[in-house]
């Protein structure tokens, strides 16, 4: 199979290359250069997706049997490479979210949930992520008719994380007994569900979808069969890294007291009562979705960011700050040592 991948050498993008690459398929990714180094046996067509004469040029480097756009977060800048590329390849695959759905988290969403309303030319002003994303699936079904295919994905975690999320606890835990105390804030109570997916299962599930020849909507995110915990979450961390951290369970009525970030500061951490790890990801999973278990991911992830003697770890930066500073994590566990 020939695949071409608008993007491809960040997180999502580049595990897509890797196991595409893997499977033994023909590989285009089409960047700037900027963000990250291509993976190794890849063809790179160097342009911006901003630019008509680069989406020109990278035309004459097709056909593919499909496209995966990673990158596309504006209608009207996705609708430009839809157009410039709809005789260059059979399927076009659109990376898009859950936030496609305007009645998520307050309720559980299916595939055949509403999305937002948002027209297919939208530019960046004309919504939130979630609104321009569900414009952008428009465009793709508007001038791919047939062709498209939209993979509402839930919360990546995984190698190569630019977000930040998975190795603010990774490093947090790593840290330990260290440049951080041994006492570690642990955000209510370790049965709180978790439902990440891992990036490589995603990529895995893109081969399967062009193999197969999926069109629509799919929900792609963690299985209920893959579901976790918190406090398994942050057990994997802690066996990952081999640190001595000792949890301390701080009560959520008291965390939502206090002036703290939850998901960024209480990383990937959501007070109960939310429904965002409940997702119906029924289509995908008869389409042959399979998840790995989240220690794997955090296990691999771990040594994505140890590796070369701590080298990626001393250079890593992420999209966002995620994490509690040692001095805001000291005070929370002060005040909720002194609380009445
Ligand atoms: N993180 C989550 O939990 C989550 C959840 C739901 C959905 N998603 C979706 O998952 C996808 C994440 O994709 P990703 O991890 O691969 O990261 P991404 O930030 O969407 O893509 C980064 C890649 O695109 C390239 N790129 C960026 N701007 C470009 C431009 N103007 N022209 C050409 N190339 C450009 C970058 O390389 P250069 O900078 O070198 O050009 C890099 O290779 C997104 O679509 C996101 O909406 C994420």
């Amino acid at each position: 199979m020939r695949l071409l991948i608008l993007g491809g050498s960040a997180f999502l993008g580049r595990a897509v290359a890797a196991g595409a690459l893997a499977a033994g398929h023909e590989v285009t990714v089409f960047n700037r250069g900027r963000t990250a180094p291509d993976v190794p046996g890849v063809r790179a067509v160097r342009g911006d997706r901003e630019s008509q004469e680069d989406l020109a040029r990278l035309a004459g480097h097709g056909p593919w049997d499909a496209i995966v756009d990673t990158s596309g977060y504006v209608p009207r800048v996705v609708g430009d490479a839809v157009r410039a590329l709809a005789d260059s390849a059979a399927t076009y695959v659109f990376m898009s979210t859950i936030n496609v759905f305007p009645d998520w988290p307050a309720q559980p969403v299916t595939d055949d949930s509403p999305l937002h309303d948002c027209f297919p030319d939208a530019g960046p002003d004309d919504g939130d992520y979630g609104t321009l994303k569900a414009g952008c699936e428009r465009v793709v079904a508007r001038d791919f008719p047939g062709r498209a295919l939209s993979l509402r994905l839930g919360l990546l975690l995984g190698p190569h994380e630019d977000i930040g999320r998975l190795p603010a606890l990774l490093l947090r835990m790593a840290d330990a007994g260290t440049t951080r105390t041994l006492r570690t804030l642990a955000p209510g109570d370790p049965s709180s569900p978790v439902n990440p997916i891992d990036v490589r299962d995603i990529a895995d599930f893109v081969l399967t979808a062009v193999d197969q020849g999926l069109t629509g909507g799919y929900m792609v995110a963690g299985t209920p069969a893959n579901a976790s915990t918190y406090g398994e979450l942050l057990e994997a961390c802690i066996e990952a890294t081999g640190s001595a951290a000792e949890l301390d369970w701080v009560a959520s009525d008291f965390l939502q007291t206090q002036d703290v970030e939850v998901w960024s500061e209480l990383t990937i951490w959501i007070p109960p009562g939310e429904v965002p790890w409940e997702t119906d990801t029924s289509r995908a999973e008869a389409a042959g979705l399979r998840c790995r278990p989240l220690r794997e991911t955090v296990r691999d992830t771990w040594a994505w960011l140890a590796a070369d003697d701590g080298a990626v770890r001393r250079s890593y930066q992420p999209r966002r700050p995620h994490g509690l500073t040692a001095e805001k994590e000291r005070a929370l566990l002060a005040a909720w040592d002194a609380r009445a």
